[in-house]
């Protein structure tokens, strides 16, 4: 098609004003399923995004148009809705030219309106305020046209009113898209040049990636490069995502299209595939590197899944190119991994994926941040080169003499809400280490307060905390603003004297005795008696910050059982020696394995 007539546009929006739901009518009357499929959310293809409900891999449907007699090709990028997500976000938008904000109108400007609005404007994307559910009882366009005229001097003229669940105002939306969002700048006679912005794996076609065209044209059979090798490769795989593949031989400049280069063929996002005398390979689309926030231990149930769980997590990683994965062991669960995420949910969602996908079941350490130090005399430390380290598993920690500065990761967090609650909101985010920043009114109900706040105050609980002590009408929002000075300190735990290593953890020197206090506290619940008496200890550098003993006790699991059922006696010790496998042994003290597991979880 001529490039005039392509349209690449996207749909963002805070969680539950309706993207999905839009996106499923502008499949109908485009003609890709057919009316009244109600609840299909044809974009949400992967098991675990029906099943929460939530968005999680951006996928793309290319949608046919007319619009005055004209045919369009108008490309429907999907992102995700959530906040751990905000680099596929990232991704998906660069192919973009224009967005629909899509804002509830009974629920009004949350705070991740904020974010993807922000979003919009830093990458220059046309945006059309779209106000959903205006078919709700309690709906009320004009207090959110205020909202969005306070908070991001958007026009209330230019604003459209919509019922996606309905389907009032869809078409005109549509025709929005065709004549506020400019076609893309691209050149059509031009060396091929394609960005691949996603990437998944097929059993018998290898990696098969979603690229945009930057210039030039494509065609099955034609020999190419990648930009990061020298190799060069044939194009196998062309189609159009409808979102259903159609196969199609050529394709140019400003599509977003499938592509694939066989099974040895390659292919990773950020990556550019090019034609073979393409010698210019700049402007590329720049995408922010992924930062991980969150890291956790993960490891097989049983070592002899060991294989099997590598694969899965090697195949996943290729699809969900936003997770770090370095082998890792401990001396209680075995051989696994360090995996790096983006978030809790994308954490969460990595695991329901292994186990849905790849039926690989895996079991997880209590997530923790990454944390930066600066190392005093580098050259006395060998295995650090850098000054500055990042510290993703509290044993990296050199010796607290060799070390010169802490640094912990810090978010900007944005929160609306009622006003009613700003004191309790304000109490929650002061005891989470908080530091405000200036405030600002929605309107005269709801407040956006903004906080400077410590990632590791946020990563565990801080969302549902603030849901539950707002009823539920506050929302969240962070963003990344890089490491900063803090007095950070490494807490060890010792049992009679010896350390147990997957124990330490790092912590704020202000949080230091609470923490103590809480661990050694559900240790003595999770230890169980020993025969003989068992000293939990917090320690940091040589000093001890809390203790609790275990007393002694002689086990015997058939003391209950006098005489008679032999069975059952059998079977009581054939349990026993079961547990006894499970367990990791620190100077003679048997540990439950599910103790490593659970203890620094909230
Ligand atoms: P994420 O993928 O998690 O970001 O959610 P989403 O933005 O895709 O929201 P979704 O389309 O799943 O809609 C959330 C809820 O709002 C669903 O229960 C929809 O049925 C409902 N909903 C969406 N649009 C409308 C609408 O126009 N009117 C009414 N009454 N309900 C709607």
């Amino acid at each position: 098609p001529d490039v005039k007539r392509i349209r690449n546009f996207s749909i963002v929006a805070h969680v539950d004003h309706g993207k999905s739901t839009l996106a499923d009518r502008l499949l109908e009357i485009t003609g890709v399923i057919k009316p009244g499929t109600e609840h299909a959310q044809v974009l949400d293809q992967l098991q675990v995004e029906r099943e929460r409900g939530i968005t999680v891999k951006a996928v793309t449907a290319s949608l046919n148009y007319t619009h005055n007699n004209e045919q369009y090709l108008l490309n429907l990028i999907d992102t995700p809705g959530h906040v751990d997500f905000a680099n596929e976000v990232v991704r998906s938008v660069s192919a973009c030219q224009g967005v629909i904000m899509l804002v509830d109108a009974n629920e009004g400007v949350q705070a991740q309106t904020v974010a993807v609005h922000s979003l919009a404007k830093r990458n220059n994307l046309l945006i059309i305020p779209t106000l959903n559910k205006v078919d709700l009882p309690r709906a009320n366009p004009d207090k959110v046209k205020s909202q969005l005229k306070t908070v991001f001097d958007i026009d209330p003229a230019t604003v459209l009113s919509i019922s996606a669940k309905k389907g009032w105002g869809v078409e005109e939306l549509l025709q929005a898209v065709i004549t506020r969002i400019p076609p893309p700048i691209v050149k059509l006679d031009d060396h091929f040049k394609a960005h691949i912005i996603d990437t998944w794996h097929d059993k018998y076609r290898g990696v098969l990636c979603l690229a945009y065209i930057h210039s030039g044209k494509v065609r099955i059979g034609q020999t190419v490069k990648w930009r990061s090798g020298s190799k060069q490769h044939t194009v196998k795989f062309l189609a159009l995502l409808r979102p259903q593949e159609e196969p199609i031989e050529e394709a140019g400049a400003g599509q977003v299209i499938m592509v694939g280069c066989g099974p040895k063929g390659g292919g990773s996002v950020g990556d550019q595939l090019l034609s073979i005398d393409c010698a210019d390979t700049g402007d590329a689309i720049t995408v922010a590197p992924v930062r991980h926030m969150v890291y956790a231990g993960v490891f097989p149930a049983d070592q002899s899944q060991h294989t099997q769980l590598s694969d899965a997590i090697k195949k996943l990683a290729l699809n969900d190119s936003a997770v770090s994965v370095t082998p890792d062991s401990s001396p209680a669960l075995g051989q696994g991994w360090r995996v790096g995420f983006l978030g809790l949910l994308h954490l969460d969602v990595f695991t329901q994926r292994l186990l849905q996908e790849y039926k690989a079941e895996a079991i997880l350490t209590a997530p923790s941040v990454p944390y930066k130090i600066k190392v005093k005399g580098s050259k006395i430390i060998k295995q650090y080169k850098g000054e500055e380290v990042i510290i993703t598993n509290p044993l990296q920690l050199p010796d607290a003499n060799n070390i010169a500065e802490y640094y912990e990761p810090l978010v900007i967090g944005t929160i609306i809400t009622p006003v009613e609650y700003i004191g309790a909101v304000t109490s929650l985010c002061i005891d989470r280490r908080g530091t405000p920043l200036p405030s600002n009114a929605v309107d005269d109900r709801m407040t956006m307060l903004q906080y400077i706040l410590p990632l590791s105050e946020v990563v565990v609980d801080f969302h549902d905390t603030l849901k539950s002590i707002t009823s539920g009408f506050a929302s969240f929002d962070y963003q990344d603003y890089g490491f900063h000075p803090s007095p950070l300190i490494r807490m060890d735990i010792l049992l009679n004297g010896v350390l147990v290593e997957e124990l330490s953890t790092i912590v704020h020197v202000s949080r230091l005795e609470y923490n103590a206090r809480r661990l050694t506290e559900k240790l003595k619940e999770m230890i169980p008696r020993q025969m003989v008496q068992v000293a939990v200890q917090a320690v940091v550098g040589g000093k001890v910050y809390a203790r609790e003993t275990i007393k002694a006790y002689r086990k015997d699991v058939t003391a209950k059982l006098y005489g008679g059922d032999v069975t059952r006696r059998k079977k009581l010790l054939k349990q026993q020696a079961e547990g006894k496998k499970k367990m990791r042994s620190v100077a003679n003290i048997k540990i439950p394995r599910n103790t490593f597991i659970d203890v620094l979880k909230k």
